[in-house]
């Protein structure tokens, strides 16, 4: 969209705006996304979102009230709907995150994922595409479909890290959940609507995240939470399992990088070079409960105490770990927080938005 800027001498200046629709801008990501667009990029944004059980439209009260933004509640799988808005909204991007994201649920009610995931992207693609068609000029340049996709997709590394290389770009996919078999699905899908029709994408696949409003099914909150009410903090097998943690905020900046500045057609692969295994997670943020919050009992105990070894998930992964160097060397995105920086913030955030502290109690943690 372009605004118009008029100088006294009749002379007009047009400043270039961002339309931008958003899915999944209720989630985790999303609202994140959703925030760092409309407050600091100024974009015009449309979040597109169903509001599952995973959708929270309290991490958006700080800007739903702004004039560069709207809520659709809407499934993306509609397709008429989603061309219609398409055609309403006129964006000059799509940020697409709507999905269903932990692989617990995927294992219990693998259907959910399949049709948001890969019938849901589909559902968006086409839309784009019949979009995009109409378009001419430096709008039809400028467009870009932009798919939010995982680490996951690649499969599971060995944990001797000498021995194993990183995922990177050009890794085999070997998914191993129904979760990451249908965000492989997703990729693929949206690789051929570039090969096939021309229509500008750009993928990026990133590793785990942490941060506010994440839902307390995941580990982070879960064990914050759990902990605060001196309830067992279940995890997974030996607790060895590694993933690679990135604050939500460096996530949503990569994002932004590749959409901005990514080569059509490429996969950019985001990651903050931060293994951890799952027991050393959970030992940190004990360890700044401990500091914060100490367990009131005649004892005093740490919170550590609380931790519990679970029966594993079936066909858990073992590690995950990207490299990051081309989002650094092509887009020169890095990322701000460490994990010591990153997890404080992010335990004091829960700390200090009770409402989180009485949600729902789900077991066990998802990683
Ligand atoms: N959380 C992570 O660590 C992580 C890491 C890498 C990639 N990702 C990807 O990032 C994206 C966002 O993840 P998240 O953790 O924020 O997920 P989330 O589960 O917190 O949020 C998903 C959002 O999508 C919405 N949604 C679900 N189905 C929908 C549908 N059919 N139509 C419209 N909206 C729908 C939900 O209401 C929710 O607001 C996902 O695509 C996920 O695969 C997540």
């Amino acid at each position: 969209m372009q605004i118009p800027l008029l100088y006294s001498n009749g002379l007009a200046i047009f400043l270039q705006v961002m339309n931008a629709i958003i899915t999944g801008g209720a989630g985790f990501i999303g609202s994140a996304a959703v925030r760092y667009a409309v407050k600091q990029l100024n974009w015009n944004v449309l979040n597109v979102d169903k509001l599952t059980y995973a959708g929270n439209l309290l991490s958006l009260t700080e800007i739903d009230t702004l004039p560069n933004y709207r809520f659709l509640q809407a499934d993306i799988c509609n397709a008429p709907l989603m061309r219609q808005t398409f055609t309403d909204f006129q964006p000059d991007m799509i940020l697409h995150l709507a999905a269903e994201s932990h692989v617990d649920r995927s294992i219990d009610t693998p259907a959910d994922f399949i049709q948001t995931n890969i019938i849901g992207t589909y559902t968006l693609l086409e839309s784009a595409k019949t979009y995009y068609e109409t378009l001419h000029g430096e709008k039809k340049e400028q467009f870009r479909f932009v798919h939010i996709s995982t680490d996951e997709v690649y499969g599971s590394l060995e944990l001797a890290a000498n021995f194993n290389p990183l995922f990177t770009e050009t890794t085999a996919y070997d998914p191993h959940s129904p979760y990451s078999a249908s965000k492989a699905s997703s990729d693929h899908i949206v690789k051929a609507w570039f090969h096939t029709y021309g229509l500008p994408v750009v993928i990026t696949n990133c590793s785990n995240n942490y941060g506010q409003y994440q839902h307390p099914e995941k580990l982070i909150p879960k064990c914050i939470l759990n902990a605060l009410a001196g309830e067992p903090l279940p995890v997974y097998g030996d607790g060895n399992n590694v993933r690679d943690w990135i604050y939500v905020d460096d996530h949503v900046k990569a994002i932004v990088a590749a959409a901005e500045r990514g080569r059509i057609g490429e996969t950019y692969n985001i990651g903050a070079r931060c293994e951890k295994s799952n027991l050393e997670v959970v030992e940190t943020i004990c360890k700044i409960l401990d500091e914060r919050q100490p367990i009131c009992s005649p004892f005093s105990i740490p919170h550590s105490q609380l931790i519990t070894f679970v029966a594993d998930r079936p066909g858990h992964d073992k590690r995950y770990a990207i490299d990051p160097s081309k989002i650094e060397t092509e887009l020169g995105w890095r990322t701000v927080e460490s994990f010591e920086t990153g997890i404080i913030k992010t335990v004091d955030w829960y700390l200090s938005h009770q409402i989180y502290q009485n949600h729902e109690q789900v077991k066990p943690p998802s990683t």
